[in-house]
């Protein structure tokens, strides 16, 4: 877990991974199973996972410490997404992934969503060219808005699935722990891939 992260704004490859490999961003990662099973399938990425309660994310560092085998290419950050962009320099992020992000679903709360237009343009100033967010998320409103978003801030759409785990995309998924939970309650799971228009 590294203290004050924004020190490591656009050297973070060099710092703190001491490799030149990609960097993977989830953002509310929660108790960070999906990222750590990220980083054992790819040891050729880098990985981190932004968190912003730090109850929370002690436990995804816990539970990574344990492992008999911790992967060296992962690492866990307490930080709010909204400042994204004092944290990573221009293209220093390969891709982004949002998982069951917060719906709030109250109007006046649009802003705080993930998925809104704001966070958008502060993704698409830390994505390298070519990176994508992808989101998965059980909540349709939520869904329909991300879509609106993206078409409004002039993403494409690389991949859109209303209905994960009956569809081919279905393979390779990794689980997260409230996609665990809401499979088990029978919720379809959406899943959205998108990156910036080739115009930015
Ligand atoms: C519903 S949980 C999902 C956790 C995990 N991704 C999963 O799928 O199991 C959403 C998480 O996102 C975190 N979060 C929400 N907004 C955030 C932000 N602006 N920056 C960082 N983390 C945030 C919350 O604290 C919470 O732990």
């Amino acid at each position: 877990m590294i203290d004050e992260p924004v020190r490591f704004r656009g050297c973070f490859k060099e710092r703190l991974f001491r490799n030149d490999h990609p960097v993977y961003v989830e953002i509310g990662c929660g108790k960070g199973s999906f990222i750590n099973a990220l980083a054992h399938l790819h040891p050729e990425n880098n990985y981190i996972g932004i968190e912003k309660m730090s109850s929370v994310l002690l436990r995804a560092v816990q539970k990574a410490e344990a492992q008999e085998e911790a992967p060296s290419n992962l690492l866990f950050m307490r930080f709010d997404a909204e400042r994204i962009t004092e944290l990573f320099a221009e293209g220093e992020v390969s891709g982004i992934y949002l998982n069951f992000s917060d719906p709030w679903p109250k109007d006046r709360h649009h802003k705080r969503r993930l998925t809104s237009r704001e966070f958008l343009k502060r993704y698409e100033a830390v994505l390298a060219p070519g990176g994508c967010v992808e989101f998965k998320t059980d909540n349709t409103a939520l869904f329909d808005f991300s879509l609106e978003e993206a078409e409004a801030s002039g993403w494409e759409i690389i991949l859109m699935t209303r209905d994960l785990h009956h569809s081919p995309y279905k393979e390779g998924n990794i689980m997260t722990e409230y996609e665990d939970r809401f499979v088990t309650l029978g919720n379809r799971i959406m899943k959205l891939v998108m990156k910036p228009g080739e115009d930015r």
